[in-house]
């Protein structure tokens, strides 16, 4: 095949990536979330844009800069980014590095006073975004998941990708200061192994990752 140059090694394909927490009202003013800055999620967006891809950045409530080049759309809760990726499709790939809640409540229409005492919430579980998109016909040809774990973290994201469907998994170490910090360190795991990264920049993860996503749709 004719080598293309690094900066156009994406060029013509689109990728939807998702990044940041979701949130899921409790009433009005409160909310169920996860921690997740977005920064990784935002980073790899703008990698993938720097190497050419039209990218579609779907962004639970974040406060970042959308970087250059991608088309950001914002949304709140799980069901919004699924209905979100959804509408993204086609694609040829997929990162979903959002921290998605796994579970919603029932949401009061106003709001909760705290004369009243704690609420009792009635619990649903949020569809799987990851998992439901590996298991559409029309599935991206990558789907690359993120498991953010403390403990047994590459069995872990192992079991994780098996469970899900999805082409490669990262780890993601999370027991030092990377949530919200400015480093994070990986494994990265696919169908033929473990690729263990050293503690890097999230930039520097990002753009990594964005060659390796060029190398696989090559
Ligand atoms: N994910 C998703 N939709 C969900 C939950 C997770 O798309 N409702 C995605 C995340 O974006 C990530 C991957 O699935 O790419 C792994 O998320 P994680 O929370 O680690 O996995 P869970 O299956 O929710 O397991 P647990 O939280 O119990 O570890
Ligand atoms: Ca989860």
């Amino acid at each position: 095949r004719t080598e293309r140059t690094s900066a156009g090694k994406l060029a013509g394909r689109h990728i939807i990536v998702t990044a940041g927490p979701t949130h899921e009202p409790i009433d009005p003013v409160r909310v169920i979330a996860n921690r997740s800055s977005g920064k990784q999620g935002f980073a790899i967006a703008g990698a993938l844009a720097g190497l050419g891809a039209r990218v579609t950045l779907i962004a639970g409530p974040v406060s970042l800069p959308t970087p250059a080049g991608v088309d950001r759309s914002d949304v709140e809760t799980a069901r919004e980014m699924e209905a979100a990726v959804a509408a993204a499709l086609p694609a040829d790939a997929a990162v979903l590095v959002a921290a998605v809640a796994d579970w919603r409540v029932d949401a009061a229409a106003s709001k909760l006073k705290k004369r009243d005492g704690p609420p009792s919430l009635s619990w649903h579980p949020n569809p799987d975004i990851l998992a439901g998109l590996a298991g559409r016909p029309d599935r991206p040809r990558l789907i690359v998941g993120f498991a953010a774990e403390t403990d047994n973290v590459v069995a872990e994201a192992q079991a994780k990708r098996a469970r899900k469907g999805c082409d490669w998994i990262i780890a993601n170490d999370v027991s030092g200061d990377v949530m919200g910090g400015e480093n994070n360190a990986i494994h990265l795991i696919t169908e033929t192994g473990v690729e263990s990264w050293d503690q890097a920049p999230k930039q520097e993860v990002a753009r990594r990752l964005a060659d390796r996503i060029a190398d696989a749709l090559d």
